[in-house]
């Protein structure tokens, strides 16, 4: 299979619109990618020709949108290569999948209990954990990051210790782009008998994620960056851990039996899916999914690597402009910084090309600070984008950068 980037485009029918009198230039996919029109079509065949509520119903439309949401979960399970269905949660992103995890797991920790995080969290990856620390006196340890981006393991390893009782780390950075060596990071939290949680909101995007060859305990993710719809994600975690941890949200679904003094659960995944879920959303997850298995994702990264690297070598070692992470191999999310200029002024001035980028903490205000940042610009490149749209970037940085000298 080839890469086929003008066929992908033609599946996105947002691409086709202005902004501003020129054509829409979309560099913000990593805060939320646009949708490919066979998550749009499966969403509203849903919505008009198979609807109802799931697990509840004995009637044909119950029956067919159960069927259609834990195909769904069966589409997750082979993204992420999980060994059953069973060891997946839907929720609705990243950001509850990490807060379940903190909420229930954090319920067998004690004060003095030590976490892992790492300086390059995105808040979704920090602020859970500090409720912990707030209510419960857990100690939070940071892994450092190095100038160019990586993670620094030696440091990581001295972190770790008899009181360490998860590590929760990114798999890739959604500012850095720094891809971390996940595999390495599990193995050393659980050579300490940590537990290990991985922020896979970047990472599924461009990379294939295999839990299984990862080994680690609990995975999220969220698919409106996946060319899903929002409101939905799913947590991956083994079953034994699955099995071992308490509810997290109470209500219909995720229960056994409930008396008026006792209750029983649910076995997971639904005992995590308390009320009725995000159903269409989880449908149009599962479209997303198929598509890109209609795609070689080796080619789309190996594109969306070549557009990162036409936009540096078009900026060819410009001065002017101060890119945040050069991690080796790492992801195609070029953050930058341009003299003379706040990002939020960069990206009003990029806007009036067409072009979209994000400016600001990117939910990552520790990392920030780390860079001596309080904002910074960021572009993120996704299966969608061409050539001609990184050379115009480029363009514009430039026009942009005229303006503010
Ligand atoms: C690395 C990372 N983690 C977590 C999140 C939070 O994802 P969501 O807002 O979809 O829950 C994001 C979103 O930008 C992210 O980039």
């Amino acid at each position: 299979m080839t890469f086929d980037v003008a066929k992908v485009r033609a599946e996105f029918p947002i691409l086709a619109r202005q902004v501003n009198g020129k054509p829409l230039i979309y560099l913000d996919s990593a805060a939320s990618a646009q949708k490919p029109r066979a998550v749009i079509e499966a969403m509203g065949e849903a919505m008009g020709g198979s609807y109802a509520n799931v697990h509840r119903g004995i009637h044909t439309l119950a029956n067919e949108t159960t069927e259609a949401y834990e195909k769904a979960r069966e589409s997750v399970r082979r993204l992420l290569n999980a060994k059953s269905a069973g060891e997946i949660v839907f929720t609705k992103g990243t950001t509850e999948a990490i807060n379940l995890v903190a909420a229930s797991f954090g319920r067998s920790l004690q004060a003095g209990d030590e976490i892992v995080l790492s300086v390059m969290e995105h808040h979704a990856n920090i602020v859970p954990w500090h409720f912990l620390r707030e209510r419960h006196g857990i100690v939070l340890k940071f892994i450092p990051v190095a100038d160019d981006g990586r993670l620094d393991l030696e440091a990581y390893r001295a972190l770790l210790g008899p009181k360490t009782r998860m590590v929760a780390v990114s798999h890739m950075s959604n500012v850095l782009g720094t891809i971390n060596p996940v595999a390495e990071i599990v193995e050393g939290a659980h050579a300490a008998g940590a537990l290990t949680l991985i922020d896979g909101a970047q990472a599924v995007v461009h990379t294939k994620v295999d839990v299984q060859a990862l080994d680690a305990d609990f995975y999220a993710f969220s698919g409106h960056k996946l060319y899903g719809p929002t409101g939905i994600g799913a947590l991956y975690a083994t079953a034994d851990r699955l099995a071992a941890l308490p509810p997290y949200q109470g209500g219909g679904e995720m229960i056994g039996t409930v008396t008026l003094d006792s209750i029983t659960y649910a076995d997971p995944p639904h005992r995590f899916e308390a009320g009725t879920p995000p159903i269409l959303e989880a449908i149009g997850l599962g479209a997303a999914i198929a598509w890109l298995e209609t795609l070689d994702r080796d080619a789309v990264a190996a594109h969306e690597h070549a557009l990162y690297e036409r936009v540096k070598s078009g900026l060819n070692g410009a001065n002017w402009i101060s890119e945040i992470g050069r991690a080796p191999g790492k992801g195609a999310i070029f953050a930058f910084t341009l003299e003379g200029a706040h990002a939020h002024d960069v990206a009003q001035i990029l806007d009036r090309y067409g072009i979209a980028v994000r400016a600001g903490t990117h939910c990552a205000e520790p990392l920030m600070r780390r860079f001596g940042l309080t904002a910074s610009a960021r572009a993120s490149f996704a299966l969608y984008n061409t050539l001609q749209e990184a050379d115009s970037f480029v363009e514009a940085l430039h026009k942009t950068r005229t303006f503010f000298s």
